[in-house]
């Protein structure tokens, strides 16, 4: 019977064997240390991401990275212009290697821990922090980085005089073959393939590589199989690892006997005990209807992005905080600064407003108020127990890896029934 477990996923130039799960990456800190070491665990590969490390350090090693930083640019906190805000690498070499260094000193199990980087984190001097996120991240130890949201050009580049960039295993998310020819031709010139190719469609959470207009005519069946025929054609043999929308064991393993070389899944695992976001926001994903999922273009990096309609991110009025986070300021500016001022500027007293347009992403990451998802995410109901509260249980991280990994027939185990809500 068709089912994930048949399945190994190999990277070229490793001759050991994996579990054909990856769970992906989700930031900030959704998709935390604990899950991605339970994927490990098991034989599979865990994403942790570096996004808003500066915060994630703060949160779990006691550092005062974020309050210094807004303490040293408070001069910019009622102006527009954020052209000063600065990052120091030193605090963010010193945040990675606190939150990869220590998740990969307790790594157990013979599976992996990647850390997913987005491009689209400009910090207000894209090349430098970037060549400081992805060499801090491969000197802490990490196993792989999974480059995302961006083409990421220069990535390879920026590591190539890294002592471990031929041992790390380093990855790109693409969404079509168009993407993914001008990354693999600049690679070359660092004389390196990339270990692993994920494809990611249509249905995934976080942000989307098509445009808010149409993207609803692609498929993620359809990019996967251009992808594959791409390689083929190339002489390359890379695993390619499907994304979005992949829910149970059999769609997993249908991909796998299609040529995949594992997937990428994540919206099931959010409700999970390792998950990082709050209980509130498990149950506002558990209690999702299909209709409640919509996609718009409130980040302000400009990729569309999915999320629940009623996630508190959209319509707030969140005085903009890059002084402290800035993690998506670009030449001294965010959208979501300049939408904030349009919105203030329009109303009558200059306090009673709304901004629509666009969202403080990076408070409400930091927040977990952004419910970003699948498009599946109105499923989840239907993988779990309602307690007597009307709650629905959350599960193990190691229950929703085995059952992707053992079931068959499009069924999904519900786990036991416990006696009342955690
Ligand atoms: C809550 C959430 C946050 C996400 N954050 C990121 C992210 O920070 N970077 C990224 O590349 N992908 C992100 N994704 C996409 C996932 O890594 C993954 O590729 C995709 O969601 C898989 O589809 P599925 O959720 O339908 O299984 C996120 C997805 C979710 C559900």
């Amino acid at each position: 019977m068709n089912k994930v477990d048949n399945f190994r996923l190999q990277f070229p130039n490793d001759n050991k064997e994996y579990v054909p799960i990856m769970i992906g990456g989700m930031g900030v800190d959704i998709s935390t240390s604990e899950l991605a070491l339970t994927a490990a665990n098991l034989g599979g590969i865990g994403h942790i991401s570096d996004a808003l490390i500066t915060d994630v350090s703060d949160r779990k090693f006691d550092t005062t990275f974020v309050s210094d930083k807004r303490k040293q640019f408070k001069g910019s906190l009622n102006s527009p212009d954020k052209s000063l805000i600065q990052f120091n690498m030193i605090d963010i070499r010193q945040a990675t290697k606190n939150h990869i260094g220590k998740t990969m000193e307790a790594k157990k199990g013979s599976g992996l821990v990647f850390v997913n980087c987005m491009e689209k984190l400009t910090m207000n001097n894209t090349r430098d922090t970037l060549k400081e996120r992805l060499n801090s991240a491969l000197d802490a130890g990490i196993d792989g980085i999974t480059l995302s949201a961006g083409l990421h050009l220069n990535s390879m580049a920026m590591m190539q005089d890294n002592k471990r960039f031929h041992d790390a295993k380093i990855g790109i998310i693409v969404s079509s073959v168009r993407a993914l020819r001008p990354f693999l031709q600049r690679a070359k010139r660092s004389n390196r393939v990339p270990d692993y190719i994920v494809v990611e469609g249509p249905l995934a959470g976080g942000h989307l590589g098509f445009a808010l207009e149409n993207w609803h005519e692609y498929s993620l069946p359809i990019i996967f199989s251009e992808v594959l025929n791409f390689l083929k054609e190339q002489n390359l043999n890379i695993p390619v690892i499907p994304a979005g929308g992949i829910f149970t064991g059999t769609d997993a393993a249908n991909y796998l006997a299609d040529g995949a070389g594992a997937v990428q899944v994540a919206t099931r695992f959010t409700i999970t005990e390792e998950c990082g976001l709050t209980n509130k926001a498990k149950q506002e994903y558990y209690r999702a209807e299909e209709d409640d999922v919509e996609v718009n273009t409130t980040s302000p990096t400009g990729y569309p992005m999915r999320m629940l309609r009623y996630s508190p991110s959209i319509g707030g009025k969140m005085k903009p905080n890059c002084e402290s986070l800035g993690y998506l300021l670009e030449n001294g500016t965010c959208s979501y600064v300049e939408a904030y001022e349009r919105a203030k500027a329009a109303s009558v007293d200059g306090k009673t407003f709304e901004v629509f347009e666009k969202t403080c992403l990076c408070t409400h990451m930091q927040l977990y108020q952004c419910y970003t998802c699948g498009h599946y995410v109105y499923r989840l109901k239907d993988t779990t127990n309602r307690l007597d509260d009307g709650s629905y249980q959350i599960l193990s991280a190691e229950h929703v890896f085995k059952d992707y990994q053992f079931s068959t027939e499009n069924k999904i185990s519900k786990p036991a029934l416990i006696a009342k809500a955690s």
